[in-house]
């Protein structure tokens, strides 16, 4: 997990990777947090960018997914943005012990670099 902090070193935030396993296949997963008084200033898209690039440059498993609920237009906005493509819906334990419906994005870090 990492922090994420403005150049004054101000605290604006959280992001991160892991490595699930998803169907059958290990990959990489990110999520994200804000402070909402940091929202909508595109903290959030530039911070996921530098997560591709931390996940590509490891380059140990394929795909980067996340899985933002599809009531969270924001995050699944972050992830159309940086170029993941929508694959699909599914239900999704989070936290543990609920359900909820989320948006499968995936993006294909070994592809010619687009996102
Ligand atoms: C989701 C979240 C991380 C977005 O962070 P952010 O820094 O405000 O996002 P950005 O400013 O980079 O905006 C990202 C995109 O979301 C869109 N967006 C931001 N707030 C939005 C909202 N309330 N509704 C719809 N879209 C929204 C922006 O327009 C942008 O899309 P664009 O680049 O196509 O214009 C932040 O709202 C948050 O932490 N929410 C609470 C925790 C959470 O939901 N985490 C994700 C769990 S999956």
């Amino acid at each position: 997990m990492y922090r994420m902090a403005l150049p004054d070193g101000e605290a604006v935030g959280t992001i991160g990777w892991w490595a699930p396993e998803w169907q059958g296949e290990t990959g990489y997963e990110s999520g994200w947090h804000i402070l909402p008084g940091f929202q909508g200033r595109g903290i959030a898209v530039a911070a996921a960018r530098q997560i591709v690039a931390i996940t590509r440059a490891a380059g140990r498993y394929r795909w980067l997914c996340a899985f933002p609920s599809v009531d969270n237009p924001a995050s699944s906005a972050i992830c159309r943005r940086i170029g993941f493509e929508l694959a699909g819906e599914s239900d999704f334990e989070y936290p543990k012990g609920h359900l909820m419906r989320s948006n499968v994005w995936r993006l294909d870090l070994r592809a010619t670099q687009g996102g």
